[in-house]
C-alpha cells in the first residue's frame, strides 16, 4: 500500500490556496520544533464567513497537504465552524495520514486557531478604540 492517499499527493502536487492574502482580517503562524517545518495562514473574513483561507507552508508533503485541505475546509464557511475544525478531520478529508505525519495536520488546526485569535485580537482592539471615542 503506498505511503499517501491519492488526495494527499493531490493536494501536494496542487496545492490549493496558497499564498498570501493582503490586509488579512486575521494572521496565524506556527511551527514544529522537532521537524522545523513553518506554517503560516491568512484569513480574510466578512459577516463573521471565511471569505479566503490562504496558506504559506514551509515544510513537508503532509504539511503542504494539510494546509491546502485545511483552507478548503474553511473557505465560505462560518467563523465558528473554522474554530472546531479538527486536525482529525483534515486528516479524514486528506483519506488518512500515516502516523508518523498526523502532527502535520495539527498544524494547520494550530495555526487556523492563530489567525482567529490575531481577528478576535483585532476585534476586541477596534471595540476598544470605538469604547475610547465614544467616551471622549
Ligand atoms: Fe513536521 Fe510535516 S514533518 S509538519
Amino acid at each position: 500500500m503506498a505511503l499517501y492517499s491519492e488526495k494527499v499527493m493531490d493536494h501536494f502536487r496542487n496545492p490549493r490556496n496558497t499564498g498570501v492574502i493582503e490586509n488579512a482580517d486575521g494572521v496565524g503562524e506556527v511551527g514544529n520544533a522537532k521537524c522545523g517545518d513553518i506554517m503560516k495562514i491568512y484569513l480574510k473574513i466578512e459577516d463573521d464567513i471565511i471569505e479566503d483561507a490562504r496558506f504559506e507552508t514551509f515544510g513537508c508533503a503532509s504539511a503542504i497537504a494539510s494546509s491546502s485541505m485545511a483552507t478548503e475546509l474553511i473557505k465560505k464557511r462560518p467563523v465558528s465552524e473554522a474554530l472546531a475544525l479538527t486536525n482529525q478531520a483534515v486528516v479524514e478529508a486528506l483519506d488518512g495520514l500515516p502516523a508518523h505525519k498526523v502532527h502535520c495536520s495539527v498544524l494547520a488546526k494550530e495555526a487556523i486557531e492563530k489567525a482567529l485569535q490575531d481577528y478576535y485580537g483585532k476585534q476586541d482592539a477596534a471595540d476598544c478604540q470605538i469604547q475610547k471615542w465614544r467616551r471622549s
